[in-house]
């Protein structure tokens, strides 16, 4: 790290220290702090996560120059815009402060929510790039589920970093998620490094499901062993704690997992009206095309067996055509 660089982590610090006092001890984040209450956070979460409140544009400005950071410094911080007249103002403000940080546990960025929904504004904020925050790179949580593997062996991708921190109070610490962004190679590098054991745990809606078909494209070549925790449909991991109960979270977590075969069975048949002899056609074409991906025949066996009960049609066709794609994929 360059000397500027240990700078903007040290003003990140700092920042995230103000937000969290802010939040916690004052007047001015009552709101937000009953916010994050009504959403079942504790104190404790709340400590742990240093989650805190930006309440108003002209906030750090001064509290940075008491601090002799210099005005470039403030720039390349991402924490301001530059207003049309070159003056800086606060980019976030009267948002619910997220600290980020990088594998070692330091703060190299913030994503901030608004309070209330308002249709005008995106619900989370992020910092943009700056020397020391890259959006591909980062992984929310990463520092603490690297703690947390050693006893639980597998990390659990999430959609939202409030699934990460939900889960987190309900004793699942090996939480961990992208920015909001689709899942990049550096990033399952990055997983690769501290567990061999991945399951993934997206949004129980439908943009959620086609998510979780695009990470396992994604992570096909992966190292790792894959799983996914199918949730029901409708809710996040965040709701389903809420709806639910701690305990019966990690009860979900534990027991809802299944094979990214099967994930893929049940997603292509989103869409697909199986009274049509077209959709059922397609359907089992794109299903044997997943099956062939099995590497053992053993394994293949079982889904075949799947198909056939659900279709009644002959198993010798199916695993005549799957040998097919075998041989041509070869
Ligand atoms: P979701 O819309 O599922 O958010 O987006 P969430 O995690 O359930 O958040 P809550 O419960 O409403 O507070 C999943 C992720 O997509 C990114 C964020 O990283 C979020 O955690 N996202 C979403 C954004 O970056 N901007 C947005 O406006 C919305
Ligand atoms: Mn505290
Ligand atoms: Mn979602
Ligand atoms: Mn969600
Ligand atoms: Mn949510």
């Amino acid at each position: 790290q360059s000397e500027d660089q240990k700078r903007l982590i040290d003003i990140h610090n700092q920042v995230a220290r103000l937000y969290h006092h802010i939040l916690v001890n004052t007047k001015l984040g009552e709101h937000a702090l009953s916010y994050l209450h009504s959403r079942g956070l504790d104190d404790e979460t709340i400590d742990e996560f240093q989650l805190g409140f930006a309440p108003q544009e002209n906030l750090l400005q001064p509290f940075l120059k008491q601090r002799e950071v210099d005005q470039q410094l403030m720039h390349a911080s991402g924490l301001f815009i530059e207003r049309d007249d070159g003056t800086l103002s606060d980019r976030f403000f009267n948002r619910v402060m997220y600290p980020i940080r990088n594998q070692a546990g330091q703060t190299i960025a913030f994503s901030g929510r608004v309070l209330d929904k308002q249709a005008s504004q995106a619900k989370y904020l992020n910092s943009p790039e700056t020397t020391i925050f890259s959006k591909r790179d980062v992984l929310f949580n990463l520092d603490k589920a690297k703690a947390a593997v050693r006893t639980t062996k597998d990390v659990i991708l999430f959609e939202g970093f409030m699934d990460v921190i939900s889960a987190f109070q309900a004793g699942v610490k090996n939480g961990i998620a992208s920015m909001g962004t689709s899942f990049t190679d550096q990033q399952i590098h990055q997983i690769e490094r501290i567990t061999d054991h991945l399951e993934i745990c997206y949004d129980g809606d439908e943009p959620g499901q086609k998510a979780i078909n695009r990470a396992v494209d994604t992570l096909a070549h992966a190292r790792l062993k894959l799983g996914v925790i199918q949730l029901p449909s409708g809710v996040d991991p965040d709701e389903y704690r809420k709806q639910n109960g701690d305990e019966q979270f990690q009860k979900m977590i534990q027991t809802a997992r299944e094979s990214p075969v099967t994930f893929k069975l049940r997603f292509l048949k989103l869409h697909r009206n199986f009274n049509r002899d077209e959709d059922r056609v397609d359907y089992l074409n794109d299903a044997l095309a997943v099956i062939a991906t099995v590497d053992t025949p053993v394994g293949r066996d079982v889904y075949v067996n799947q198909l056939v009960d659900q279709f009644q049609v002959d198993k010798q066709l199916l695993l005549d055509q799957i040998n097919g794609i075998i041989l041509n994929n070869r």
